[in-house]
């Protein structure tokens, strides 16, 4: 059976991945399926939490249990984000969320003109969602979770990011060709801030979102 180790707790998730609009029809958006989220959020309610998952562009199924806040751009994942997070015992961001978008909106179908070649895309740089919910922590002892995905160097990237955002837990991926985008499965190391280093062997999603629940339990529980 599972430990009702999160009974009484508030967990908000992030899932999925951000579209960033160029008009009513177009959008730059990544291959983020959510699949990890949803893992976290199913996990979490099976141990007891009450789950708010902010889910961004996922085709999955609702998680049994848990109130789902629908996010599409960075900005509405910020938005949704910080009002979850201000009863939240533990904030995870498992969102792949675009870091830039583009600088305007067309509120009208962008249209292509004769022969002429495209205006240059020009970019903005999006808020830095785990950041900003790492350095406000609306309550005191409030745990917050980012992911990192790296393809080289994995930990001493993950050690500078983990610092650079200023998070408690950070969940980091070893990316290449076909891992972890999509799969079932995944592999990761978990660093803690108090200077962690948690292995996760290759397993299904749910298998690292357990993990990631043990480790969250444990700081909420003051070990
Ligand atoms: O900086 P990088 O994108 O590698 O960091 C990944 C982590 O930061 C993930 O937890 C992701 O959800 C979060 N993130 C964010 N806001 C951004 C970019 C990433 O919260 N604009």
């Amino acid at each position: 059976g599972v430990r009702p180790d999160l009974t009484g707790r508030h967990v908000v998730i992030s899932a999925g991945g951000t579209r960033e609009p160029l008009d009513p029809v177009r959008f730059l958006g990544n291959r983020s399926t959510g699949k990890q989220g949803y893992a976290l959020a199913r996990t979490a309610a099976a141990r007891g939490a009450r789950v708010t998952l902010v889910s961004s562009n996922s085709a999955l199924p609702d998680p049994a249990g848990a109130d789902v806040v629908r996010a599409d751009s960075a900005r509405e994942l910020r938005e949704a984000m910080v009002a979850a997070a201000a009863d939240a015992d533990a904030v995870v961001m498992a969102a792949a969320v675009a870091d830039f978008r583009p600088a305007t909106y067309a509120p009208g179908k962008i249209k292509k003109k004769g022969q002429e070649a495209p205006a240059p895309l020009e970019l903005v740089r999006n808020p830095d969602i785990l950041a900003e919910l790492a350095a406000r922590r609306a309550r005191p002892g409030q745990i917050v979770v980012g992911f990192a995905a790296e393809t080289d160097d994995v930990l001493a990237h993950g050690r500078a990011k983990l610092a650079a955002k200023g998070c408690d837990l950070l969940v980091v991926n070893e990316v290449g060709a076909s891992k972890t985008f999509g799969s079932e499965e995944n592999e990761a190391v978990v660093l803690g801030a108090d200077g962690s280093e948690t292995a996760v062997p290759h397993g299904p999603k749910e298998g690292l979102a357990d993990r990631v629940w043990d480790l969250v339990a444990a700081r909420l529980a003051g070990e």
